[in-house]
């Protein structure tokens, strides 16, 4: 049977605009190319190609999302190890060594992978702190991350409890800081911010992220991680990186007048069709789960108004369900609340992947029903059928023609949450 896996976050939505235009990104690397570990010497970031830099900072400032004037850019294979190198670079620092690990918090729902990267090698520099919300920063130096818009409920966020105690230091994740998912009110302007090409382009495959750091003490430091843990960053990939990222910004300059022509304006008109889709499926459904509302905001790059279209759908269900399990018993592999630092009432859904996988997922998600309560007890004798109701005893929610096995263990696990 057909499984459908909306847990993971791969980027394939861009696909067909990379397959309509992907020619223009084509550069050829010889043999000859690429020998030596070093790229620029003068630059902090020794191993960076210049010609990576140079792209970065055209396309922050043809978009407009982010200040890179005064900035160091440090490149990563990804933005995930970035993050670590980041967590070293502040839990390193001269003015805050510390005879404790340092905590590291984010307000829930947080992004899950910075829970297992913190934890992944115990170390003695930095410890995972929980939620940002609940967490008392007067007593000690710590970091906090702050994802904007925020993977995995769409939310853009500023620092939660950093700002007021004054012992934070703060890396910003803005992974989804691009027009395709939001508009850009204004150019994010932090200590140390997080890109990847991953959500940026949809080229998660190429492992090329960035960090745009104002401290030069951080940058390095941040450098020194990657030198340590991989002498650099694939060149090969900087170098398409470099021609991806130029294609898009040459677009946008080209098309200044009218963005909806661009990479982003035609990523976001699909963003955009697809939440449409998403909201017309569950919107009988409100007894069962709900989806975030997103305000209209002002776009500067797009010169409009529009409403978000995130890259996760974070769907709520009722009190005493569990979000993921039901989901699953449609065969929909999401990804639950708890993941997330949350109940298990809510879960993810990815906006991002594939469209035949999102067609099939709209299908399913559509076929999940509300039952009244008065016809429960008809529906429990139909065969094939099962009833799930609600702990609160409230809504009762039919799933039909469903195998009655997977219905069964699903029932199971609500049953004992
Ligand atoms: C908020 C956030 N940060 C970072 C990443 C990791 O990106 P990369 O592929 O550059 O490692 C992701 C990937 O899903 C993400 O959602």
């Amino acid at each position: 049977m057909w499984v459908s896996t909306f847990c993971s976050g791969d980027p394939s939505v861009f696909e067909p605009y990379w397959r309509k235009n992907g020619g223009k990104c084509t550069i050829t690397i010889s043999g000859h190319d690429s020998l030596s570990y070093f790229s620029d010497p003068n630059s902090v970031c020794w191993y960076m190609e210049p010609e990576l830099q140079e792209a970065i900072r055209r396309v922050h400032r043809v978009v407009g999302n982010a200040e890179t004037e005064g900035c160091h850019v440090v490149a990563g294979t990804g933005s995930t190890v970035l993050f670590q190198a980041a967590l070293y670079a502040l839990s390193t620092s001269s003015s805050s060594v510390a005879a404790e690990p340092m905590k590291v918090v984010c307000a829930a729902p947080y992004y899950s992978q910075y829970k297992e990267q913190v934890e992944l090698l115990q170390s003695r520099l930095y410890e995972w702190g929980g939620d940002a919300e609940t967490f008392d920063g007067s007593a000690a130096p710590f970091i906090e991350v702050v994802t904007s818009p925020n993977n995995p409920d769409g939310s853009l966020r500023e620092a939660a409890v950093a700002n007021k105690t004054g012992n934070g230091k703060l890396i910003h994740d803005l992974a989804y800081y691009w027009p395709n998912y939001t508009p850009i009110t204004r150019p994010a302007d932090y200590d140390i911010m997080l890109f990847t090409l991953t959500k940026c382009t949809g080229h998660a495959g190429s492992r090329i992220g960035w960090a745009l750091v104002k401290d030069v003490e951080v940058a390095k430091k941040m450098t020194t991680f990657m030198q340590i843990t991989t002498i650099g960053v694939s060149k090969d990939s900087q170098l398409r990186a470099a021609k991806i990222l130029d294609v898009v910004a040459e677009d946008c300059e080209q098309h200044a007048a009218d963005a909806d022509k661009t990479f982003f304006g035609e990523s976001r008109k699909l963003m955009a069709e697809r939440w449409e889709k998403l909201r017309e499926a569950v919107k009988d459904k409100k007894d069962v789960f709900t989806l975030p509302k997103y305000p209209k905001r002002y776009c500067n790059f797009s010169g409009r108004y529009f409403q978000p279209a995130p890259a996760f759908g974070w769907l709520e269900c009722k009190e005493g369900c569990d979000a993921s399990a039901l989901m699953k018993a449609h065969n929909v592999l999401t990804r639950g609340g708890e993941t997330f630092g949350v109940s298990s009432r809510y879960t993810r859904i990815s906006m991002i992947g594939r469209e035949e996988e999102f067609e099939r997922f709209i299908e399913r998600i559509s076929g999940i029903q509300c039952v009244d309560e008065e016809d429960e007890e008809e529906e429990e004798e139909e065969e094939g059928f099962v009833v799930m109701n609600g702990n609160n005893g409230g809504d009762v929610i039919r799933l039909g023609n469903e195998n009655s096995n997977s219905h069964g263990k699903w029932l199971e696990q609500v049953e004992v949450q």
